[in-house]
């Protein structure tokens, strides 16, 4: 008997994987260049063997929660937590998208939000930025107005561009948007700014705001998986009904509540991924490449005498890994580099040099 066929829709996705190649110079997933502070390595080892590993976890993620709501200074009902910021979408679309609902993106933006919506079987409807990665506010008002999108994207800062949305920009979303307005700060920390300003809950604006924030970049914990929303005690109520029972393991609660105690030395990170994002940017402008200010961990280029896929070649020779987008919608003849370590920036500077000269 042959396996039984899989849905028809999944055959139309791409995956969306970065390759994993083992090189020198990691500098395509945008991760933290440095692991976790050691301090906080140390704590969480010590503190493993304080937890009952034959019980299930606290099903709330009570502590985490707690310490996450004082970090933004939210009420805990506010907070939901999951296995990295995916999830977060996953889990947000499988409570407001499905079958007979759209959720809204603008191109060129984080390609998962669309591949979640779809993999939940949600209609996904877009629309374009300008040239310049600028949301165009006209053509986003038309495209809710149009499609009444159960859920809308956004992205600040957005990935693959780096650019963040101004506050007037998301304030104009969310008083067009019909349904949730989800703002993707997986770069939040890196531009300072948050949609959170806006989340006021006394109005209705407001409580159709849900922020999505995670421990992959600053917090350099991409390998353990943990993402979390902020946003009206109803949608989170929306998110536990969807979720897997126990769905955050006892370790990984344990893990990010510990790594809240390290908000300062994760800030001189962050200070320091700034001051590197500014080298890089300065060494791209001595270079034939047209570069974007980005407000992220990453900056975005496009070579302008070598063809994009042969200078990631020619990178990869070199033992130096950039993200390829040069086929992705709307960026064209694009690359995208993460800031890493002071060291992996001069190589990725040289090695760049070398390719284009
Ligand atoms: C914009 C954006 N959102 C979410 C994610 C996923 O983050 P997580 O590791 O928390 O699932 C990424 C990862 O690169 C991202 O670029």
């Amino acid at each position: 008997m042959s396996l039984p066929r899989v849905r028809e829709d999944l055959h139309a996705l791409d995956g969306y994987h970065s390759a994993q190649i083992d090189v020198e110079v990691r500098l395509n997933t945008n991760e933290s260049p440095l692991p976790p502070p050691p301090a906080w390595l140390e704590s969480f080892r010590s503190s493993l063997g304080g937890l009952e590993l034959n019980r299930y976890p606290d099903r709330r993620a009570t502590d985490l929660r707690r310490a996450l709501a004082d970090l933004h200074r939210v009420e805990v009902e506010r907070v939901f937590c999951a296995n990295g910021s995916n999830e977060i979408l996953q889990c947000l679309l499988l409570a407001y998208g499905g079958p007979g609902r759209n959720a809204a993106v603008f191109e060129p933006t984080y390609t998962l939000h669309r591949h979640i919506a779809r993999i939940t079987n949600t209609a996904v409807v877009a629309g374009q930025r300008l040239d310049d990665f600028r949301l165009d506010l006209g053509e986003v008002v038309a495209v809710l107005a149009e499609h009444d999108p159960a859920v809308t994207f956004l992205c600040s800062p957005n990935n693959p561009s780096g650019r963040s949305d101004t506050r007037i920009e998301m304030a104009t979303v969310l008083d067009a948007t019909p349904g949730l307005l989800v703002v993707d700060e997986a770069y939040g920390s890196f531009s300072g700014a948050s949609a959170l300003v806006l989340a006021d809950r006394d109005t209705a604006e407001g409580q159709r705001l849900v922020v999505v924030r995670t421990f992959s970049k600053t917090w350099a914990m991409a390998g353990l998986r943990l993402g979390y929303l902020i946003a009206d005690p109803e949608v989170v109520l929306a998110c536990e009904q969807v979720a897997l029972p126990y769905h955050l393991d006892a370790a990984k609660q344990l893990a990010g509540r510990l790594a809240l105690g390290f908000v300062d030395e994760m800030e001189r990170r962050v200070a320091l991924v700034t001051e590197e994002r500014g080298r890089i940017a300065a060494g791209l402008g001595r270079l034939p490449v047209e570069t974007w200010p980005s407000d992220a961990n990453f900056i975005l280029f496009r070579p302008r005498t070598v063809e994009a896929g042969e200078v990631w070649k020619r990178l990869l020779v070199r033992s130096v890994l950039v993200r390829d987008c040069s086929r992705w919608p709307g960026v064209e003849g694009c690359l995208r580099v993460t800031v890493g370590t002071p060291d992996e920036n001069d190589r990725f500077l040289r090695a760049l040099t070398e390719t284009l000269s």
